[in-house]
């Protein structure tokens, strides 16, 4: 007599296998700009076929009814989850991608803390799964906290800037160890609530959960909107380390490597964008960078504005232009006159080269997600190691929307800027820069590129500028 549920449980094991190999391949789809769209779709499938798996698992297909209590929760709950996460999804526009990507990030710790409250309620006390869990849940409580409150900075519905109390670092750790602590008396007595002297108060387990939403709360909060980005890579690594711990809690094959890969790409992006800035990950979490504002600086000679006609002349006579993109592209969304702009200028024999700055923009790869959108060329995009050696040859530099990116303040020591890799671009020929007013840049200093004497300033929203400039270049 063959036994229905463990055909169930190795065929659903079979179909995780295969939807592990799809997060595998997605990720590395992911990798390369060109494949990395398909590496989105990939990943999707990887997660429907763990879903549908999951709505077959003995233990779910068994519970109530002949279909299923659980089963019908969780179809209810994918309705809900997923017809609101396609109305955002199609509403939220790319500049504010960063804070859904926050509370997307925020939703996985949540649901991952919540899988660790589950097991552990229901689990038996004293069990090596239940420290699995435990410690999942820490992790994933952390993470959706201080997630929830990226997203709040970034959306601007709290104060963005880094918010400091004296003794911060201390009440974070005491908070933390606190967390710890009840955290090894729930292995011992997991209950959410307990009973003394005939009270009901908060148990080992509610206190756990208690504080580590806290401690997530406490760590993002003296972070400023700048270092965000990069707060919201280390709490997506954060979920994923959560989640592939509830995998080995619960025996899940694809939620062990779905985490682990999310864990190990999240750290790795996190590591990238903080050396981008040229700062430690220990300086993006305590130093409450951008709390106070850079003073005195001094910034010497005047603002030199340009027409769009002088820019044509300067463009179309010259031999090599390196456009530099920055957040106000992704603002004005100019990327589609950029690419006009190129084709006109290469039609023209001029060289148009691309300079990627690692952290351009909002988000990792900003950049060059917009112009791929265009249709710009990969190979026309240079890396700033690359391209910071050609600036000496380069005869317009053209700054689109783009400011601490480019800002030569990151050489100054004092600067909230200092060390700071930074396109160089002042070392070119002639500079333009296109941009609205006197705004600064995110880190808001000021940037005395602007004021140089190699360097004009064309005015205005970056796609009207360069709509303009593409028809004066076309009459010449
Ligand atoms: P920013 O320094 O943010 O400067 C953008 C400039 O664009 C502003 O000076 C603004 O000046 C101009 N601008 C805005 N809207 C415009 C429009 N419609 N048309 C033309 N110009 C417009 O940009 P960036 O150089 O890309 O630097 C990115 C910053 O974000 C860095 O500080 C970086 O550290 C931070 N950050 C990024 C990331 C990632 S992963 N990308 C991660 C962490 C931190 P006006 O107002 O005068 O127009």
């Amino acid at each position: 007599m063959v036994d229905l549920t463990s055909v169930l449980t190795y065929a659903a094991d079979g179909v995780y296998a295969l939807a592990i190999i799809l997060f595998i391949v997605a990720l590395h789809r992911m990798s390369n700009p060109a494949t990395a769209r398909s590496g989105i779709l990939w990943a999707g499938a990887g997660m429907l076929v763990a879903i549908i798996v999951t709505g077959f698992n003995p233990d779910v297909l068994a519970n109530g009814s002949a279909l299923g209590t659980d089963l019908l929760l969780m179809l209810a709950a994918l309705a809900i989850g997923g017809a609101i996460a396609y109305y955002a999804a199609i509403k939220v526009q790319m500049t504010a991608m960063p804070q859904m990507v926050a509370v997307y990030n925020g939703m996985g710790g949540g649901a991952a803390a919540a899988i660790a409250a589950v097991t552990m309620i229901s689990g038996t006390s004293g069990q090596a799964y239940e420290a699995l869990a435990i410690t999942g849940g820490l992790i994933g409580a952390v993470s959706f906290a201080g997630s929830i409150i990226a997203f709040a900075k970034l959306q601007e519905l709290i104060n963005s800037k880094a918010v400091t109390f004296p003794a911060q670092n201390a009440v974070n750790m005491l908070v933390l160890a606190g967390a710890v602590v009840s955290g090894a008396l729930a292995l011992a007595d997991p209950g959410v609530f307990a009973h003394v002297a005939g009270l009901s108060v908060i148990g080992p387990l509610g206190l756990f959960f208690i504080l580590g939403l806290a401690f997530g709360f406490m760590m993002a909060i003296p972070i400023g909107g700048a270092d965000m980005p990069v707060v919201i890579s280390l709490f997506n690594a954060f979920t994923g380390m959560a989640v592939g711990l509830d995998g080995f809690a619960t025996s899940n094959y694809a939620m062990i490597v779905a985490g682990v890969l999310v864990g190990a790409a999240g750290s790795i992006l996190t590591l990238l964008m903080a050396k981008a800035m040229n700062r430690s990950i220990s300086n993006v979490l305590f130093s409450a960078f951008g709390a106070k504002e850079e003073t005195g600086t001094q910034v010497k000679g005047s603002l030199k504005p340009i027409e769009a006609a002088d820019v044509a002349v300067m463009l179309a006579y010259a031999s090599k232009v390196v456009v530099a993109p920055g957040y106000g592209m992704a603002v004005a969304q100019a990327q589609q006159k950029v690419k006009e702009m190129m084709d006109v200028l290469e039609q023209k024999g001029v060289q148009v080269k691309f300079a990627i700055h690692p952290v351009a923009g909002r988000m990792p790869g900003h950049m060059n997600v917009l112009l791929a959108e265009a249709g710009v060329p990969y190979d026309h995009l240079y890396d700033l190691e690359d391209i910071n050696s050609e600036f000496e040859t380069t005869d317009v530099a053209m700054v689109i929307g783009a400011n601490d990116t480019v800002n030569p303040a990151a050489h100054r020591q004092g600067s909230p800027l200092f060390g700071m890799p930074i396109l160089e671009v002042e070392r070119a020929k002639n500079v333009i820069v296109l941009k609205r007013g006197q705004g600064k840049g995110f880190a808001g200093v000021e940037n005395d590129l602007f004021f140089r004497d190699n360097t004009r300033m064309f005015y205005g929203d970056a796609a009207d500028s360069i709509s303009k400039l593409v028809q004066e270049l076309k009459k010449l």
